[in-house]
């Protein structure tokens, strides 16, 4: 088996006289796939993102961290198109519907040239798969950085079974129409090249198969695998003394007072700004919470390369501030804003919420949903936006918040923070079971099976 995606599970850095130190890197895919491969004798193809990344390539196969990873060095330029440009800044942003269509997008040469890195980008990590691929592996292709990998592969290596899955949503017919229409095609065809294409749920596979449809008149194979938590990972992150020093610190924030608590990347599909909106109107309108309760948002940056990111963590940052200049008393701050990227405070986070938001305006899956369901001791109560995949999974035990409704979103929230703690107890305990139902090997078995 070999596991091809854009980030991998190791990230190097080179210490003061030169040795490359490897670590086992971040971000919600590695920390689903991690588990599955580690220790196995299955293979990890990736990116060198960084400087010490590309150091580390030259050295071929690496093992270390109980993996084996062949990171591909490309030049720093191309991948910078392929990986800022097409897939962040364009991809992700359609298949999330995240343009402001009276302004953005508006594409020029830029995209062309980002287009051809892209496909070289692709093409790179075709020859490195087809090098050290097992004669007849399935290949397990993650994710829209890489759509096109099935086109190269089936022509340089037919003995290989290439699955792709999405672990965003997919586009819908309308919000595909945006692109360029040859990408569009390119981004299609790349995909049905392959065995099949896996989603996190059936409407992510439904929208692919109308794109499908609409442009290649075809219905590729698809198939749906929510992926699932590693619930032991996770629990022993909670129970480690990192964690609970966090939990310390936020106590000596909060005191006894409630918390709503969100853990996200700064991220635009994360709809950050109408949750502090949320709770701006939970306080104005509910005014018997202020002082009772503290928003704590650990929320911390990413694709810092992309400018809408930086934009979006500045008006991020800016509202905090209004919030909490609005409403601030002495001795309490309305919202404690975190963005240290620090996995043991995060768990922390969880761990102390009384109620979790997870509002997203769209969202392949949503890990946090499952993983607080898990580490939470105190029946938090799950606010969840219909429009993250896990809803599909977890919906029954949560209080649905609409994305888009600010007052919507601060009436739920209220409802969370009133329930009575017979119905927060069944619905905690419904949301421990049905996020910790599938294990991370069966999500492993669909992919194999999907390889056929
Ligand atoms: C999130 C998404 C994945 C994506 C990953 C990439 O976890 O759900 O679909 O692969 O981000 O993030 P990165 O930080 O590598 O750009």
């Amino acid at each position: 088996m070999v596991v091809v995606s854009n980030r991998g599970p190791l990230s190097f850095r080179e210490d003061a006289d030169g040795t490359l130190v490897a670590r086992r890197g971040a971000g919600g895919l590695v920390s689903g796939l991690g588990p599955l491969l580690a220790g196995t004798d299955g293979l990890w193809v990736a990116a060198a993102m960084s400087d010490a990344d590309r150091k580390a390539a030259a050295a071929g196969v690496v093992d270390a961290e109980d993996f084996h990873v062949r990171l591909l060095a490309v030049d720093p330029e191309a991948y910078r198109l392929a990986y800022d440009v097409v897939s962040n800044q364009t991809l992700w942003f359609v298949h999330h519907g995240l343009y402001d269509l009276p302004r953005t997008p508006a594409f020029g040469l830029e995209l062309r040239e980002a287009w051809h890195a892209y496909r070289q980008v692709n093409e790179a990590f075709a020859d490195a798969v087809a090098e050290v691929a097992p004669a007849g592996a399935a290949v397990l292709v993650q994710d829209y950085h890489l759509g096109l990998l099935g086109v190269s592969l089936a022509e340089r290596r037919p003995d290989l079974a290439a699955v792709h899955f999405s672990h965003t949503p997919f586009a819908t017919p309308t919000w595909l129409r945006v692109l360029p229409e040859h990408i569009a095609g390119e981004v299609l065809s790349g995909l049905a090249a392959h065995r099949a294409c896996g989603f996190h749920t059936r409407g992510w596979a439904d929208d692919f198969l109308a794109c499908a449809r609409e442009v290649l008149a075809l219905a590729p194979t698809t198939f749906v695998s929510p992926l699932p938590t590693d619930a032991d990972d996770v629990l022993r992150a909670a129970a480690s003394p990192a964690c609970d020093a966090a939990l310390a610190e936020i106590e000596a924030d909060v005191g006894d007072r409630r918390v709503i608590a969100r853990v996200d990347r700064i991220e635009l599909s994360k709809n950050l700004l109408r949750g502090f909106l949320s709770f701006d109107d939970l306080l104005d309108r509910r005014p018997e919470w202020r002082e009772r309760v503290v928003f704590v948002a650990s929320v911390y940056p990413s694709r810092t390369g992309v400018a809408a990111y930086l934009d979006y963590q500045d008006e991020v940052e800016q509202l905090v501030a209004r919030v909490n200049e609005r409403w601030a008393t002495p001795g309490w701050t309305p919202i404690v804003y975190d963005t240290r990227d620090d996995y043991p405070r995060s768990v922390a986070v969880l761990r102390r919420a009384d109620v979790l938001l997870v509002n997203p305006i769209r969202d392949g899956l949503n890990l946090v949903a499952k993983e607080g369901g898990i580490v939470n001791q105190r029946d938090a109560v799950l606010c969840l936006s219909r429009e993250a995949g896990v809803w599909d999974e977890v919906g029954e035990a949560a209080v649905q918040v609409p994305p888009f409704d600010v007052a919507g979103t601060a009436d739920a929230l209220d409802l969370a923070l009133r329930m009575a703690p017979e119905e927060r107890r069944a619905r905690a305990e419904l949301l421990r079971t049905l996020a910790m139902a599938r294990k991370p090997a069966d999500w492993l078995a669909d992919q194999l099976a999907a390889a056929g």
